[in-house]
């Protein structure tokens, strides 16, 4: 496998790749655009729900057409033909490939990111849109999918070939397998048992869950990550689509590891529950979490929610309803920065600290 800045020229040789999650509802083409230029490679939500996905997938394209001619996209070049230097990722138990297809044809991203397939047969799925999206655009478009476990990196390796697995371990924020390890293991078990059956070398993996800073940055390329993907970072971040009630709890919140959870009952109050029975969600613990705990029934939690809903930005905090998911790595997070401040200054970090190592 080629290095990850091979497969996408706006990623820079000489900086670690930096990829933002994406977040569902929050990760808009401004964000996404942003992360592209300061070096890194930007991705766009596309989630279940596709119904906005034409109106999105333009209004990249207009950004990237709209650029500053004075400052390039690093790599990538409109005469070219290139794909639009972003990706676009989906959940693909509820999103609709047929319906996709011709939008990617219409505005190729130069790469898909796929997540959660749907029982029973979720790697057949993840094959099905691999070849699929290959095929409409004409293997420009290059396949990321976002696995938890060994076993899960093994069968999809084997049996899709995608050029980029995304290695998420249990720290992760938002929606991941319900049990997992964190990247500190998971990450190196991967590439070990890749290798092992003649893989190694042909996928490249990125890490992503509880990373938020330059040391986990050069944590994760230590483990064998060739880049590192970030979530709860960029929800303290001014290109983010994302409400002021969600960023301040993001800011207010910190110890992770305690102050957060994995949990179903966030969906189960939201209303959404198509998500695969492996999968929950990790978010700051609140109300409808020990309501949940105290023995409040569904309906009532469901109607609780909804009414705090009515808040708005009040309906977060200590004592609020509304869902905070993020990572246990949200006590790192402590300022509101622009996707390039975020990106630029977790490079440069990675590399004092990789420097600092160097000398043992
Ligand atoms: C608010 C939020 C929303 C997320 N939405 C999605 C999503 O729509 N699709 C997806 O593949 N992953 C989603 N994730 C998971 C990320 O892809 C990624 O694995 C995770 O953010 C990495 O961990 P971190 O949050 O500790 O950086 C989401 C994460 C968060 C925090």
């Amino acid at each position: 496998m080629p290095p990850l800045h091979t497969l996408h020229p706006t990623l820079s040789p000489t900086q670690p790749p930096i990829i933002n999650a994406p977040m569902l509802a929050i990760a808009t083409p401004q964000l996404a655009l942003s992360v592209t230029r300061a070096g890194g490679l930007g991705f766009i939500a596309g989630g279940f729900d596709i119904s906005n996905l034409e109106q999105t997938l333009a209004e990249a394209a207009t950004l990237v057409k709209n650029s500053n001619p004075s400052t390039p996209i690093p790599g990538y070049s409109s005469d070219n033909d290139d794909p639009l230097p972003l990706g676009i990722g989906f959940l693909n138990w509820g999103a609709n490939l047929h319906q996709i297809l011709p939008l990617l044809r219409k505005h190729t991203p130069t790469a898909v990111w796929l997540f959660a397939p749907p029982d029973p047969s979720p790697t057949e799925n993840l094959a099905t849109w691999a070849r699929e999206v290959r095929a409409a655009t004409n293997n420009r478009t290059r396949i990321w999918i976002q696995i938890g476990c060994v076993a899960e990196a093994l069968e999809v390796a084997e049996r899709v070939r995608p050029d980029v697995l995304v290695v998420q371990g249990s720290d992760a924020g938002g929606h991941g397998l319900a049990r997992g390890a964190s990247v500190i293991s998971l990450v190196p078990e991967v590439k070990d048992a890749l290798a092992r059956k003649g893989l190694g070398g042909q996928i490249a993996l990125v890490a992503a869950g509880g990373i938020v800073d330059g040391r986990g940055v050069a944590a994760a390329l230590c483990l064998g990550a060739e880049g590192v993907v970030m979530g709860t970072r960029f929800l303290a971040c001014s290109d983010a689509k994302i409400s002021k009630g969600y960023r301040d709890e993001v800011l207010r919140v910190d110890d992770g590891g305690v102050s957060t959870v994995r949990t179903t009952v966030y969906d189960v109050v939201r209303g959404y529950n198509e998500w695969p029975g492996r999968y929950d969600g990790r978010g700051v613990i609140n109300e409808s979490y020990r309501d949940m705990q105290r023995g409040v029934g569904e309906e009532e939690n469901r109607r609780l929610y909804k009414e705090e809903m009515r808040k708005g930005d009040a309906g977060w905090g200590p004592q609020g309803r509304m869902t905070t998911y993020a990572g246990t790595g949200i006590g790192l997070v402590r300022e509101v920065k622009s996707a390039g401040e975020i990106v630029r200054g977790v490079v440069e970090e990675a590399r004092g600290v990789l420097e600092g190592v160097r000398r043992w």
